[in-house]
């Protein structure tokens, strides 16, 4: 009796290894490089404080010159080089910093390799790129080599060799590398993150994310068709860091979590083919970006992460932005109240046992299973407002109340950019790493993989090479 129990429990083993063995042997894997001999991470990195940063902007057309303008309103900050491949660009920009009143940067232009002259210049700290996709990496590698910290428009790499050749030279040179994720720093997404270290919502395990945004009006204002030429020559989730990045913080990814595999699905390609007819009358029958993308991830510590990629369809924008945890819920989108900026976008669901009388004087009454009010909402944001924006940025004005004043999607990307800078100044970690950049961006050629091969799984790499364990959350230095 025992031995034919023994014997059951052997074969069912045995048949439970195959059914995991086959269900791994369906993830698919991309090579990791190992780490070269005698480097570390770099994992909460310092640099010596650059008390003037002297930044270089390559790529200025129609997101560069915002940057370069938010820029001016930073003390501590010298824009020393100016560069693009069309001259107007560049004199557009540098006519702009005239009319600031501060001095005019020195001109690149003519031609796709002429950044290779600003890599290369010894008064730069900080090399700042906004060019089309393609670019991006090869800029930003070249920028590490020649001894620059680097920041890099979103989504900052766009396959795993490029995300690899990143990470091992900030390593290399303990530089940072870091992604210019603007959307982590809109008011409901860090106001959110601070509720959700502050514990309010309980243990996140589910998050969503999306970039949702149909780019009629812009095709054709790309710089060289860059834009639609890429949706059409790759299938996958392209623009996955709007959506992803917010999420990943407040699950502190590759700071004590980790993504560990992926899987796509798509919709055929409808509406860009269609547009494509439109306005150039081509048939075209080779487009591989689907209408809609849908990314499904899993993390080591058993939460699970929903991504959409759609520019196309006839919908309100949306980045989405849920976060289901076992005491509420975060939701973003729609926008529900009229209340004025900063605080008119998204709804909580909450129960009021972690609230005060004195935030909400009818905390009792609050129920997770349905939004709050407009007015508690509010008085909840009020409460828990990030602390990076209510630092003084001048004797006058907080960095919110300076971020509104300048402005860039309602204030988002002065916020990122202030911290960049800020951190520089001060020698202090970045908000966001290279190792940011790898988990945001690898989605890109992973859904592609996951999409070529019947949805299959693929794995997510531990882009830290073993360090995700190592921090304890996500904590922004002040
Ligand atoms: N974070 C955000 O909210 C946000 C918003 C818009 C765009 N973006 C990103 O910003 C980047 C730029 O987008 P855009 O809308 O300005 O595109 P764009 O086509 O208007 O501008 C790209 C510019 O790069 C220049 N360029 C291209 N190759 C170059 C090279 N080798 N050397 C120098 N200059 C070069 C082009 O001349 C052009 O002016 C993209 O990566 C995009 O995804 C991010």
């Amino acid at each position: 009796m025992k031995r034919t129990f023994l014997f059951s429990l052997l074969i069912s083993c045995f048949l439970l290894g195959i059914a995991q063995n086959s269900a791994n042997s369906r993830m698919i894997s991309t090579p990791v490089p190992a780490r070269p001999a005698g480097q570390t991470d770099v994992l909460q990195l310092r640099t010596d404080p650059i008390p003037t940063v002297r930044v270089a902007f390559i790529g200025l057309g129609m997101r560069g010159p915002g940057a370069v303008k938010r820029m001016t309103h930073i003390n501590g900050v010298e824009v020393v080089a100016l560069c693009d491949v069309e001259e107007k660009n560049v004199k557009k920009v540098n006519k702009m910093l005239e009319d600031a009143g501060v001095d005019k940067a020195k001109e690149y232009y003519g031609n796709t390799e002429i950044w290779r002259e600003v890599t290369a210049l010894p008064n730069v700290d900080l090399i700042y790129i906004a060019t089309d996709w393609l670019h991006h990496a090869k800029i930003g590698i070249q920028a590490l080599k020649d001894g620059k910290h680097v920041a890099i428009e979103v989504p900052s790499a766009m396959n795993m060799d490029e995300i690899w050749e990143l990470i091992n030279l900030a390593e290399q040179k303990r530089l940072h590398c870091v992604p210019l994720e603007n959307c982590n720093y809109d008011t409901f997404e860090l106001t959110t993150l601070n509720m959700v270290q502050q514990g309010l919502f309980g243990e996140v395990l589910h998050g969503e994310g999306a970039y949702i945004h149909g780019l009629q009006p812009f095709w054709q204002r790309y710089w060289n068709n860059w834009r639609m030429d890429y949706n059409r020559k790759h299938r996958g989730d392209l623009y996955p860091t709007h959506g992803l990045a917010p999420v990943c913080q407040a699950m502190n990814i590759h700071r004590g979590d980790k993504m560990n595999f992926l899987v796509s699905v798509d919709t055929k390609a409808v509406g860009n083919p269609a547009f494509i007819k439109e306005k150039t009358g081509e048939d075209v029958k080779d487009f591989r970006n689907g209408d809609h993308t849908s990314t499904l991830i899993r993390t080591e510590k058993g939460k699970s992460i929903l991504i959409e990629h759609n520019v196309t369809s006839p919908r309100p924008y949306s980045r989405m932005y849920q976060l289901t945890g076992t005491k509420g819920f975060a939701d973003k989108y729609p926008i529900r109240d009229n209340n004025p900026i900063p605080y008119h976008e998204g709804a909580y669901a909450l129960g009021g046992d972690d609230l005060d009388s004195e935030t909400v004087p009818n905390h009792e009454d609050l129920n997770a299973h349905r939004y709050m009010s407009p007015e508690t909402k509010l008085a909840i944001m009020k409460k828990y407002q990030h602390p990076i924006t209510k630092a003084m940025f001048d004797d006058k004005k907080t960095v919110l109340e300076k971020a509104q004043e300048v402005g860039g999607h309602g204030g988002m990307d002065f916020i990122m950019d202030y911290r960049l800078i800020y951190c520089l100044q001060k020698g202090l970690p970045m908000d966001m790493d290279v190792y940011d950049l790898a988990e945001w961006c690898c989605l890109i050629p992973l859904t592609e993989i996951s999409l070529d091969n019947g949805s299959a799984p693929v794995e997510i790499p531990d882009f830290t090479r073993g360090s995700w364990n190592k921090l304890d959350g996500l904590k922004f230095a002040q």
